[in-house]
């Protein structure tokens, strides 16, 4: 698959075949996020990764429950993810069966920037892979808690980016379409 072919077809996975993730492709993905761009090199972004199953779903509740009882969910843009927020047969990660996590070091202001553009490379590699991702923003509240960094060997200083979900797409890739680009100035 070229660039532009994954660029144009990644999109967000939400239902995962029970096929395993291998070393080897994980790996890989880590190797296509640290080619990312960083400010003055600082490459910046560290990885935790997580593959055992029962893990993943203990993380999923306490995500859930975390958020439920810490977001104001009536007064925010959220409101809608109450519902499935507090249903126990929800899992935040989709049963995927890879999870990884990038974390920023505290090396100057444009850290958490240059995690996402290691996430966007690990996003991109795995399409290319035939794999499919997800960002899971609702993981990040969890993992970003001293608790989570501590099992997970993070120092504490590190901040989390980026949860994103890996795993073998199953069934039809849902295809949002993206709007055309607002140009605010060109200025010829
Ligand atoms: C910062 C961020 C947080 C996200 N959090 C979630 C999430 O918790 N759960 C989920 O299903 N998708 C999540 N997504 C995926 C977005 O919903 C998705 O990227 C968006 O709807 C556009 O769809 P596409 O990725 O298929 O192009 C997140 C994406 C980003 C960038």
């Amino acid at each position: 698959m070229n660039l532009w072919e994954a660029i144009e077809n990644r999109r967000s996975v939400r239902s995962y075949t029970a096929q395993k993730v291998d070393k080897a492709s994980v790996e890989k993905l880590l190797h296509a996020a640290v080619q990312a761009p960083s400010a003055s090199n600082t490459q910046p972004w560290t990885f935790a990764v997580i593959q055992d199953a029962k893990l993943l779903k203990e993380y999923s509740d306490r995500s859930k429950s975390l958020l439920l009882s810490t977001i104001d969910l009536e007064n925010s843009p959220h409101k809608k993810y109450r519902a499935m927020l507090s249903n126990p047969d929800f899992n935040i990660f989709y049963t995927a069966g890879t999870l990884i996590v990038i974390y920023a070091k505290p090396m100057g202001i444009h850290s958490y920037g240059d995690c996402c553009l290691a996430a966007q490379n690990l996003m991109l590699a795995a399409r290319g892979l035939g794999l499919g991702t997800c960002w899971i923003g609702f993981a990040g509240t969890l993992l970003d808690t001293p608790e989570v960094k501590k099992e997970l060997g993070v120092p504490g200083e590190y901040g989390l980016v980026a949860p994103i979900i890996v795993g073998y797409p199953q069934g039809r890739i849902a295809q949002l379409t993206h709007d055309a680009p607002e140009i605010l100035s060109w200025k010829e």
